[in-house]
């Protein structure tokens, strides 16, 4: 039996002006029908040879909870529970909430922790690799899913083996784990060939990763604690103790946990995957033209090559002509024109405009 923990309390700043603080993009239907969330959800419901999913625990800040239930709804997924955070202390507190609050009914349980920004090509493939790390957990290892990098990519985080087997059957043990590491960093690691990249999907029992917080991020056990063990049901959410809360430091679980543990496994994926986190990596994903131009909204473009240009609002008429490298998306209350290379700074960008008020 696993125990599904999906994460959607990002507020996903680098997509913006389709992610908005308060309609982030894992509840934005970006490529295909279904919003990126609901493919998550989907993915770890159906049963596969060996693996029984037990409903998922979604972790979400306050403001989502109805995005959330209503998306539910919408695919017919009862959740086991929606836990509330109320304000998003990033993927540590996240986790190490849903822990404590599964580990209540049985430390043993098994959960995979998933975010909800991936586009996963093969669920099968995916479902087998869960399958492989199994044994992994069963041994007290952390488990993460490693990916084959293609490109010197320092929007992630990276996986160093000790050589890179060319079959991979079982998890291996992990040398290294570095979070998301400068341009020359991510070139000289593209370079040596035994880094993957951090998927950052996990797979652990609940009294591990309770091992490794109480270990690397003791601080972070009070409050959290605290927080879960008086929490309150409210119109079918489980809302996490506002008062403990405001007492939790924000921590990524990769800097937080994962760079400092010594007892992770990786097991590699090839199944097809990409992190949905800036736009140069929605043009990828989206199969382009012959020019590598992919456009939305029926957008009209006159010799363009390589870029992305979305209207992204009906009665929007946009025209691109002469774009090289261009990303260019525009709604009726903001638009964004950047040059492609540049998608990590949207982030920039939207601290600014916050900073605007
Ligand atoms: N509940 C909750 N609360 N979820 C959160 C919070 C929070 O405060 N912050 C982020 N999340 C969710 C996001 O919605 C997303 O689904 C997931 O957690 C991961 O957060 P991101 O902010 O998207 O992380 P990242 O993409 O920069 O980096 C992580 O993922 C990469 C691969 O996708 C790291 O694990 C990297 O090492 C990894 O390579
Ligand atoms: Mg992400």
């Amino acid at each position: 039996l696993v125990s599904p923990v999906i994460l959607c309390g990002g507020s996903g700043t680098r997509l913006w002006p389709l992610s908005r603080q308060s309609y982030p993009k894992q509840f934005v239907p970006l490529v295909g029908n279904n919003t990126l969330f609901q493919d998550s959800v989907i993915r770890l419901s159906e049963g596969f040879d060996g693996i029984d999913f037990l409903a998922p625990t979604i972790v979400t800040a306050s403001d989502f909870r109805f995005i959330v239930a209503e998306q539910l709804a919408q695919i017919g997924i009862d959740p086991g529970t929606i836990l509330i955070e109320p304000q998003s202390r990033n993927t540590a507190p996240a986790i190490l909430a849903a822990a404590h609050y599964l580990a209540e009914t049985d430390p043993e349980t098994i959960l995979l922790v998933a975010p909800s920004d991936h586009v996963l090509q093969d669920p099968v493939a995916f479902h087998a690799a869960v399958k492989k790390g199994l044994a992994a957990v069963e041994a007290g290892k952390l488990v993460t899913f490693g990916v084959k990098p293609t490109r010197p990519e320092t929007a992630y985080g990276y996986l160093e083996l000790a050589t890179l087997p060319n079959r991979l059957d079982a998890a291996v043990d992990l040398e290294k784990f570095v979070e998301k590491p400068n341009m020359a960093r991510a070139i000289e690691m593209l370079e040596t060939g035994t880094y993957l990249w951090n998927s950052g999907i996990f797979l652990f029992k609940a009294k591990d990763i309770l091992a490794a917080f109480d270990l690397y991020a003791p601080d972070l056990m009070p409050p959290v604690t605290n927080a879960v063990s008086t929490a309150k049901s409210d119109l079918g959410f489980l809302c996490l103790d506002p008062a403990a809360w405001a007492d939790v430091e924000d921590m990524s679980i990769d800097s937080g946990i994962m760079e400092k543990a010594d007892n992770l496994a990786v097991v590699p994926f090839e199944g097809g995957w990409t992190d949905l986190g800036a736009w140069d990596a929605v043009w990828r994903e989206t199969d382009p033209d012959a020019d590598g131009v992919v456009t939305a909204g029926g957008a009209t473009v006159i010799d363009c090559e390589n870029s992305l240009i979305r209207a992204e609002s009906e009665n929007l008429e946009m025209v691109g002509i002469g774009l090289r490298n261009v990303m260019a998306i525009a709604m009726n209350d903001a638009v964004l024109v950047a040059d492609m290379a540049r998608a990590q700074d949207v982030k920039t960008a939207v601290a600014a405009l916050r900073q605007k008020g």
